[in-house]
């Protein structure tokens, strides 16, 4: 039997987006295998939904460099041998020399529209700024934040009325699909970075594919 693409799956608090790849393998609809789970938080919710023998975790704050922590996270995500390093609601800087080890194979979702609201707080930013829509992408990591290139993008509406919770639940539904069709895609070999670009099947995306109501990524001209 040909042995499944495995996933590091990087965590820090509840892990919905990891219960998504979960259940999408459980149902078959991805195929993989999660060879592990990784936190700064040993509290983390996450790290709950996966048997003990798959966690790492350490405690980020009893580490008095950020660059010991995070060679010592990159040491136990090398040694599951990982096809993809997904960063799913990972709520720490990772450090260049932890991005340079597994760049190209080093996903993250983030829940704004990129380039639009790297970093903290998008949801509240997108509000502020009176935005009409709002969303999820999936990017390469590079070393500056939230900045790699972007593979996939879905977009939701934002509501009269919305708070950032609100808000924050509308992305949330469309994140799980989004990442599991990015993931689809990765471990089928077909996505890859070239410096500043995705690649799809080997060409250039000149803008992200975008989710459609049906799960599947699509090119579009936008
Ligand atoms: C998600 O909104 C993700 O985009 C962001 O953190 C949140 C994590 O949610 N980076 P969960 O832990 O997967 O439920």
């Amino acid at each position: 039997m040909p042995t499944l693409p495995r996933l590091a799956v990087l965590v820090s608090g509840r892990g919905s987006n990891l219960q998504a790849i979960l259940d999408a393998i459980d149902a078959g609809s991805l195929d993989a295998e999660v060879v592990g789970v990784f936190s700064n938080r040993p509290r983390a919710q996450a790290l709950q939904r996966v048997h003990a023998s798959l966690r790492w975790s350490r405690d980020a704050r009893d580490y008095a460099r950020r660059e010991d922590f995070d060679a010592e996270l990159a040491e136990a995500v090398a040694a599951s041998r990982p096809d993809w390093v997904v960063c799913a609601g990972y709520l720490r800087i990772l450090g260049d020399a932890f991005i340079e080890r597994f760049r190209g194979r080093l996903l993250n979702i983030h829940p704004s529209l990129l380039p639009l609201y790297r970093g903290l707080r998008t949801h509240e930013r997108a509000l502020e700024a009176g935005d009409r829509e709002h969303g999820a992408s999936v990017h390469f990591m590079v070393p500056e934040l939230d900045a790699g290139a972007v593979v996939a993008q879905a977009r939701v509406p934002v509501l009269p009325g919305d708070d950032a919770h609100a808000l924050q639940s509308r992305v949330l539904e469309v994140e799980h699909p989004l990442l599991l069709a990015t993931l689809r895609l990765a471990v089928a070999g077909r996505i890859a970075e070239r410096g500043d670009t995705a690649l799809l099947d080997g060409h250039a995306l000149f803008t992200p594919l975008a989710l459609d109501s049906t799960g599947c990524l699509r090119e579009t001209l936008r």
